[in-house]
């Protein structure tokens, strides 16, 4: 029952890892799943970004469908025993939810913390990809028309510097994974990460 979590900021090619990973673990039989999540919650959380619904009612969107994706996902796999790897989770909301919410309210880190405090499952690793603003700008900008208000330079920058300090902050839990290498080097590093952590607590709960 290990959780692990994979983080960037948009165009840091988290989809294209993911889309390797799930063949290459597949003996280790992982639960993929992520967030915004793909039942109702998830949709409705699509739906406030596209409508540019209100910072802070966007914020509770994201949390509510945190709330559903635990307990109809993430909670019943790791009592099964499972390893469970979610593409975004709590830190998408104190990265980007930080920034987004900067002006409107004194703390907004504080704010997040406290909202999820009590009840979220934190991760026992996070691979978070690191790839320069201008360079995943240039990758979105190949694959999107339009732009959702988060994938602006300014606030990509922001962004990337909150998860920076999230991982200093917590260098036990992240691992920065340098995401300008070629992408087969990248899913061999975050791989062999994800199969030693889940060696380590297979190893830790064995009698
Ligand atoms: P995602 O589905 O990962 O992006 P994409 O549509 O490119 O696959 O996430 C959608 C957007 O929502 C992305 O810009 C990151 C943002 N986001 C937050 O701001 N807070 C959150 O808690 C999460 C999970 C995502």
């Amino acid at each position: 029952m290990v959780l692990i979590t994979l983080e960037g900021i948009d165009g840091s090619g988290k989809t294209t890892l993911v889309t390797q990973l799930q063949h290459r673990l597949a003996d280790i039989e992982p639960v993929f799943t992520r967030e915004p999540t793909t039942a109702w919650t998830g949709r409705a959380v699509r739906r406030g970004i596209a409508e540019e619904v209100d910072p802070i009612a966007e914020a509770l969107l994201f949390a509510a469908d945190h709330a559903a994706h635990l307990a109809t996902v993430v909670r019943p796999a790791l009592a099964e025993g499972r390893t469970v790897l979610s593409d975004r989770y709590s830190d998408s909301r104190y990265a980007y939810q930080s920034v987004v919410l900067d002006r409107h309210m004194p703390e907004p880190l504080a704010w997040l913390r406290t909202l999820h405090d009590g009840w979220t499952i934190p991760p026992d690793q996070t691979f978070l990809l690191v790839l320069p603003v201008d360079q995943a700008m240039r990758r979105l900008g190949g694959n999107h028309g339009r732009r959702e208000h988060f994938e602006q330079t300014e606030v990509l920058e922001r962004v990337q510097a909150a998860y920076m300090a999230l991982a200093e902050a917590e260098p036990w839990r992240f691992v920065l994974v340098d995401a300008t290498k070629e992408k087969r080097e990248i899913r061999e590093f975050v791989e062999s990460g994800i199969r030693e952590t889940v060696a380590r607590s297979r190893a830790r709960r064995r009698p």
